[in-house]
């Protein structure tokens, strides 16, 4: 039996990075798993976001997009983190067992302490605790839903790799308890490139909102960054940033089409960009209407979410009993 297991941090909106990244490739291989449960982080989110309000807005967007995308509530348990307080109760099991280390060498804490150092502040300037064990809560997250297979983006797989590692330190420590899971990357989306070139990222301002409206959608695409080749100029689609959205979003037989034209000369960019407009709209306009219907019924998104958590609770109660007996914790009727 295998089950899936990921979590979306609700820290903005969503953008075709998130959704080439991380969600497409998550929502297929839900279609594949006997289980999956997919989570909005919000306390992971809680690391950079101080304003309730929009935590709140932002993590009912999420629940709509991904339901808006096709998870079926019913085959995949959809859940908020902070709904199902085992988490944290496993997260500080797991933290006694986490070399310190492994965390020290943690990208996202990594990055930050660079960034410090880079622009002459101490290394720890601003970084709090939850951005240091973060990659503890997502081993608590993943471990106790029995995940085996976590599909993300690149740059999570190594915290999946220490939730594998904090894994095999509490079976070494108190016995085979906990399965090791692994980090599953679609191979066909390497890094997702935004408008300059640079990996799509809310922070570098280079993104396209995945529910996006067909006019912001053709104006971000018109920004994309082409060099001046002319028309009739052959070209090579690998090394073009609208050819590499286009090809994710094409049916094979179109991409090769215009692959083709790239390499004869024939095409333009203004062109191309009207292709890749088209067909995202055409992946994506049906379920940007989904996701307004379903995000303007915030009770119906509440009982969704109330009820994935009370499925997720149900086998999480059953992992901490057995992390809790196997440490030698209270025994709880
Ligand atoms: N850290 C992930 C991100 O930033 C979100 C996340 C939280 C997650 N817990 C998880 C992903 C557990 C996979 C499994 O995108």
């Amino acid at each position: 039996m295998s089950t899936a297991v990921t979590g979306v941090k609700p820290t903005g909106t969503l953008h075709l990075g998130n959704y080439l990244g991380m969600i497409r490739p998550a929502l297929a291989l839900a279609a594949r798993c006997d289980r999956s449960f997919y989570f909005i982080a919000d306390y992971h989110a809680l690391n950079t976001l101080r304003d309730a309000a929009r935590l709140r807005e932002l993590t009912l967007d999420v629940a709509a997009s991904l339901l808006a995308l096709g998870l079926d509530p019913e085959r995949t348990t959809l859940y908020r983190q902070s709904d199902v307080p085992e988490t944290f109760e496993l997260a500080t099991i797991l933290a006694a067992v986490t070399p310190k280390g492994a965390l020290n060498r943690a990208h996202a804490y990594k990055a930050a302490a660079a960034a410090n150092e880079a622009a002459g502040r101490p290394a720890d300037d601003g970084v709090n605790m939850g951005l240091f064990t973060y990659p503890v809560l997502m081993a608590a997250d993943i471990l106790q839903v029995e995940g085996d297979l976590v599909p993300v983006g690149r740059d999570q797989v190594q915290h999946v790799e220490i939730a594998r590692d904090v894994a095999d330190a509490f079976n070494a420590a108190f016995g085979a308890t906990l399965g090791p899971p692994r980090a599953e990357v679609d191979p066909a989306v390497e890094v997702v490139p935004g408008l300059d070139g640079r990996k799509m990222s809310k922070s570098y301002g280079n993104t396209i909102p995945l529910f996006a409206g067909e006019e912001q959608r053709r104006r971000l695409v018109a920004r994309i960054r082409t060099d001046s080749r002319a028309p009739a100029e052959p070209k090579d689609p690998d090394a073009c940033l609208v050819f590499g959205l286009y090809r994710q979003f094409a049916p094979a037989a179109e991409r090769e089409a215009m692959a083709r034209r790239y390499r004869e000369g024939g095409i333009g960019y203004a062109e191309a960009k009207a292709c890749l407009a088209t067909a995202v709209e055409r992946a994506l306009g049906p379920p940007g209407r989904r996701f307004q219907a379903l995000r303007a019924d915030e009770p119906g998104l509440h009982a969704i979410l109330a009820d994935g958590a009370a499925r997720a609770r149900h086998v999480a109660r059953a992992t901490l009993a057995r992390v809790r007996e196997a440490v030698g914790a209270g025994v709880r009727r």
